[in-house]
């Protein structure tokens, strides 16, 4: 797929996945660049920002801030929230920034196994002695929130075999080898927290269709069926009281430029 075509997923409801699904990633962000211990005027990019939560968060950090994202309907979202920083439409293989230009690079759910190309923009991009930090899902299916990530696979075969195959960086030393093959040392992983929390079975299904995977849920089984289908998984999961909680595994990769 070519990146111009991420848009029609990862786009069509950006407000919705800016309001309603991103909030859920407030801990991820926190959480990373705690661990890289961002500070005042480092220089980051953060590839496939997305709508760009972690970017303003970098932000009231102090760091300098860049991104870059293929969908432009998430990043008109991105811009809107942090006009101060310099955020493109644009494939994250093939960066249009020189080389030598961050401290830091981070990307939360947006390199995997399949994108081994914006692995080698990363390090190139980085000034040396920089770092990547990249999130990846750990064991999703054994994971405590596993049933909300559950119809992604109502997509065809082939599309969920490439979402597993996108995820298997996820496995033990995998991750690890992916970056050291790319000129980078890495340090132990960490696993960071990570909850999709919503308010109700609606809520759940709306913030989930406005995902890239769940798009191309969407595509085999229709949007209707989609958000019922949805909204019925999660009635088994709601608790009296308190909102639908859904922790997923996933795991931080640190990497320095060598
Ligand atoms: C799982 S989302 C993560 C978004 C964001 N990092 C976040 O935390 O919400 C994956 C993102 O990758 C973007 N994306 C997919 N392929 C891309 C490419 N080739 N270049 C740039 N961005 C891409 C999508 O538009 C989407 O925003």
């Amino acid at each position: 797929m070519s990146w111009e075509m991420v848009d029609d997923g990862w786009g069509r409801k950006a407000v919705e996945f800016a309001t309603v699904t991103e909030p859920a990633a407030c801990r991820e962000y926190v959480a990373v660049h705690q661990l890289l211990g961002l500070a005042a005027g480092d220089r980051l990019l953060d590839m496939a920002c997305g709508s760009g939560l972690a970017l303003e968060l970098a932000a009231i950090r102090g760091a300098v801030c860049a991104g870059i994202d293929a969908s432009p309907r998430l990043v008109v979202v991105a811009r809107d929230r942090s006009p101060e920083a310099d955020i493109r439409v644009g494939d994250m293989n093939t960066l249009p920034w020189p080389d030598a230009s961050f401290d830091v690079v981070t990307s939360f759910r947006g390199i995997w196994g399949t994108t081994p190309t914006a692995v080698q923009e990363a390090h190139r991009v980085l000034a040396p002695g920089g770092r990547l930090a990249i999130t990846i899902w750990g064991n999703v299916g054994k994971s405590p929130g596993a049933w909300a990530m559950g119809p992604v696979l109502w997509a065809k075969d082939e599309q969920v075999q490439h979402q597993a195959d996108m995820v298997a960086l996820g496995r033990p030393g995998v991750g690890e080898a992916f970056l050291a093959e790319r000129g980078f040392d890495v340090a132990e992983r960490v696993e960071i927290p990570f909850v999709f929390e919503f308010a109700d079975p609606a809520t759940y299904a709306r913030g989930l269709a406005a995902t890239g995977p769940a798009y191309e849920a969407i595509q085999s089984v229709g949007e209707d069926q989609f958000l019922a289908r949805a909204n019925e998984l999660a009635v088994e999961h709601v608790r009296d009281g308190l909102p639908l909680r859904c922790p997923i595994q996933l795991f931080c990769y640190v990497g320095t430029k060598r």
